[in-house]
């Protein structure tokens, strides 16, 4: 098999790198190594920023995403006794939209499927190989465990975290990473219950973080801090509920509560590597970076490192001019670290870490925030999301 691009993992980064790559005439492969069932149930992010939502419009992907995603002009910020709205338009003019990433990865998939480059899903000992020559190969066992070589230009590593794409970026002598690993986690649930609230609401709370988000006008997202050993098993509905109708505590409003479809327990970190590239091979994504979920970064991270990738592609093996390929990992840095402080900044304001000066610390920046525009500003920007490159 050969192709131009070879696209390691089917994620929103993978999937997107394919079809943006696609509409620029450039073919390509995506290897996958789970179903498609499991790809498309994978519970994870579920707001877009401006830019993401503009990428997909542009790729053609923006009807659904219109008719049934829900268009957001802020987020309230609440602490003992405040309960504050930041007004993203008219801090910063820009929105952000509710959207599961499940229904942006449903999205991608159907219409890859639909005359789109080959997506090949249940593969398995998918290895890049060669990626320091101009003839890069990648290795994989298809479905009916026949052993497989696709021949490629450049391999794209889309393939998250635990896929093989970061590790022999690091192997190379130039590879470093950062890490930082925080002492909370979040217990997620996913609730069929209407949400009682019309924006998100960032809750610092003594007894810990709460965050109430949503997937449609019935369907609520709710996260509650809770230390990364406990066990899921541990926290009965009933338990859950009672908690977060503590740490969002308002005179005069409740928590909707509903029958619990999904319910789970997240480690949070920051993680960077660099660079983002192997001779030819690239990586996109979070096989690159992953950031703590305060502020919803990761999957608009993504979304933006691929937009600069396949431009950079297009140029390369379009027009034979390395430029761009080469600024890639640069400047696509640029925007993780600033994200990652982002994230970083969101989960130091509104995690109880258990400390009282911390806590003195982080309701002073609370009250800084609802208080002062240029504080709200800089939030409002950095949440709706910077320009890309
Ligand atoms: P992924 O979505 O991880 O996609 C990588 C793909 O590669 C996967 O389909 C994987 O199966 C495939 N793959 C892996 N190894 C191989 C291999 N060897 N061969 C072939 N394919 C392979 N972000 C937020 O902003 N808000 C959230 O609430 C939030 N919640 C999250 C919850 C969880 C449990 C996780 C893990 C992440 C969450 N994130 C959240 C982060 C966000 O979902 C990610 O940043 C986003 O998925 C990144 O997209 P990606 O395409 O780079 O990686
Ligand atoms: C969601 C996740 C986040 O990390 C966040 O900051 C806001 C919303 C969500 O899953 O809805």
């Amino acid at each position: 098999m050969r192709t131009q691009v070879g696209i390691i993992g089917a994620g929103p980064a993978g999937l997107l790198l394919s079809r943006l790559l696609a509409l620029q005439g450039i073919d390509s492969v995506v290897l996958e190594n789970r179903s498609r069932d499991y790809v498309e149930a994978r519970i994870r992010a579920g707001i877009l920023e401006q830019h993401t939502v503009d990428t997909l419009s542009a790729v053609g992907l923006g009807d659904r995403l219109h008719r049934e995603g829900l268009e957001h002009s802020g987020i309230y910020l609440q602490y003992p006794g405040t309960r504050h709205k930041l007004d993203f338009p008219e801090l910063c003019g820009r929105t952000v939209w509710v959207y599961g990433q499940t229904e942006v990865v449903k999205d991608l998939i159907a219409a890859q499927l639909d005359g789109g480059p080959p997506l090949l899903f249940e593969v398995s000992d998918v290895q890049p190989e060669d990626v320091d020559t101009d003839s890069p190969r990648i290795r994989f066992t298809d479905a009916d465990g026949n052993p497989q070589l696709l021949e490629c230009d450049v391999i794209a590593g889309t393939d998250g975290f635990h896929g093989p794409s970061r590790t022999l970026v690091q192997e190379s002598s130039r590879g470093r990473t950062w890490e930082r690993t925080y002492p909370y986690a979040w217990l997620g649930i996913l609730a069929d219950a209407a949400p009682a609230t019309d924006e998100l609401i960032y809750a610092w709370h003594p007894e810990g973080f709460a965050l109430y988000s949503m997937r449609s006008p019935k369907v609520s997202r709710l996260y509650l801090q809770v230390d990364p050993s406990e066990k899921i098993e541990d926290w009965s509905d009933e338990r859950i509920w009672d908690a977060l109708d503590t740490r969002f505590a308002l005179d005069g409003w409740s928590v909707n509560r509903g029958p619990v479809t999904d319910k789970s327990i997240l480690p949070m970190r920051s993680f960077v590597s660099a660079p983002m590239r192997r001779g030819r091979l690239f990586l996109a994504g979070d096989a690159a970076h992953i950031v703590p979920p305060t502020g919803a970064k990761g999957l608009n991270l993504a979304v933006a490192d691929v937009t600069l990738l396949a431009t950079a592609l297009v140029r390369l093996l379009q027009e034979g001019r390395s430029d761009l390929v080469d600024a890639y990992s640069d400047t696509a840095l640029r925007r993780v670290w600033r994200c990652t402080h982002f994230s970083w900044f969101m989960t130091s304001m509104l995690h109880r870490s258990g400390d009282d000066f911390d806590a003195q610390l982080q309701l002073s920046q609370l009250e800084r925030v609802c208080s002062s525009e240029a504080a709200a500003r800089e939030l409002a920007e950095n949440y709706t999301g910077l320009p890309i490159g």
